[in-house]
């Protein structure tokens, strides 16, 4: 009898952590959202610049907005040479990475989810990338 309870404990703890991760993937296809947001991001002119955009939402198209402007779902961004996505798409990921900033980076950008089956248009925050120039750049 007093065998019993060390050998049922942990069996009944594994039942439980079994259970709970079976639930794991059901959970995830129904949730829809943002798991990286991008900040407020200051940036050297010259330097490059990642803005997180992570996103739970399988089977949906994502861009960026860069104030305002649509940059497009392909993930090389052709109109804007020194844009790119960033990361694995299979993963959510869709961070927007800058080459050699200059003053015409400086806006306003946010990273949008299309509408799908699964759920309504998503939309992060609005950031504000701010290049400081040579002549702002602290001595
Ligand atoms: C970014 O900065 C603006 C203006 O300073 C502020 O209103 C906003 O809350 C900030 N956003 C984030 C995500 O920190």
């Amino acid at each position: 009898m007093a065998l019993r309870i060390p050998i049922q404990a942990p069996l009944l703890l594994m039942g439980l952590l079994t259970t709970g991760l079976a639930q794991l993937p059901i959970a995830a296809s129904v949730s829809r959202g943002f798991w990286a947001l991008p900040e407020n991001t200051t940036v050297v002119e010259g330097a490059a610049v990642e803005l997180q955009c992570g996103v739970s939402a399988p089977g949906s198209t994502v861009q960026w907005a860069k104030d305002g402007l649509l940059l497009g779902p392909d993930p090389r961004i052709p109109s804007f040479p020194r844009y790119h996505l960033e990361g694995d798409p299979t993963r959510g990921e869709f961070h927007l990475h800058i080459e050699a900033c200059d003053l015409s980076d400086d806006a306003e950008y946010e990273c949008q989810v299309g509408r799908s089956e699964t759920g309504p248009e998503l939309v992060s925050p609005r950031v504000l990338l701010s290049v400081l120039g040579m002549s702002e750049r602290p001595p």
